[in-house]
């Protein structure tokens, strides 16, 4: 038999199964929450701090109240509570539950909390993707758990058997369905540059601060499908992936190298100084 997931709804610990959700409540009728990834390693967060300040910013952007001391003692539980020492939390904060459905809320709704703790590891597996249209709105820098863009684009790549998808507007690379872009072109590590267009991916950060140490420079700029075709090898980056090499892109004419030396030595550098 399955363990069942254990989590934690409005500050109360259970498993995920014993969980009942209004249907008023926001997140389901309007995706009205934000929420965070958050991995855990040997039993301790990874780049705890980053995404509580993450979190506390996706919701001040949505003007939602957030008891982050709460957020940290529930988060943390989870990690500490687990049979297993590597994994991710998710943990959502979604706006309350109206008395009917209204775009606009009733004034000091209270906040509802979600989060369960995942097994998980970080394993090489190298993605095929295909590029497509960036069909999301604006504010792609705030984590919420609006996210229909990405799921369409990424399951009508599931049909072309793809793990993933490179996400462009009108030619400029944004980011992948669930990650963030890093590729090498003229031998230089390049990603694109956060605006509203992408997530602040604390991975993409750990991993550019990382490098930074080892006076490898990451250049962040605004970059084309056609430096993607050019690049000499690609990789993906999220809490979950951790550094993912790109082995195909399907629709787009590329020759990646799946054990380029930047490639290596940034997944080196990242897997000792989170993941070991
Ligand atoms: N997603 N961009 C998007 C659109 C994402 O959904 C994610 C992560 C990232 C990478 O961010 P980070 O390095 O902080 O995980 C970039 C999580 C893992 C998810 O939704 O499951």
């Amino acid at each position: 038999m399955k363990t069942p997931l254990k989590g934690v709804f409005n500050g109360a610990f259970d498993t995920v199964d014993n969980i009942k959700i209004s249907p008023f409540s926001r997140a389901y009728t309007f995706s009205d929450s934000v929420y965070e990834v958050v991995p855990f390693f040997n039993s301790t967060a990874i780049a705890f701090d980053d995404h509580i300040k993450r979190l506390e910013f996706s919701a001040s952007q949505l003007a939602m109240a957030v008891d982050l001391k709460e957020v940290i003692f529930e988060i943390n539980s989870l990690i500490t509570s687990s049979e297993f020492s590597n994994g991710y939390v998710y943990y959502q904060v979604t706006r309350g539950v109206d008395p009917l459905r209204s775009h606009i809320h009733e004034p000091n709704l209270k906040t509802e909390t979600f989060g369960y703790a995942k097994a998980h590891l970080f394993q090489w597996k190298p993605l095929r993707v295909s590029v497509c249209d960036d069909i999301r709105w604006g504010r792609c820098d705030i984590k919420s758990t609006s996210l229909l863009g990405n799921v369409m684009n990424m399951n009508a790549a599931k049909l072309d058997n793809c793990d993933e998808v490179i996400m462009h507007k009108d030619n400029l690379l944004t980011e992948g369905g669930a990650s963030n872009l890093f590729f090498v072109k003229n031998d230089l590590i390049c990603t694109p540059a956060l605006n509203g267009n992408i997530l602040p991916g604390i991975t993409r950060a750990l991993l550019i601060n990382e490098l930074k140490n080892y006076s490898i420079e990451v250049i962040e700029d605004n970059f084309r499908l056609e430096d993607l075709s050019n690049a000499s090898c690609a990789w993906l980056t999220s809490a979950t992936k951790g550094l993912a090499p790109i082995s195909e892109i399907s629709n787009l004419e590329s020759h990646l190298d799946l054990y380029h030396p930047l490639f290596k030595k940034s997944e080196e550098i990242f897997n000792k100084k989170f993941l070991s």
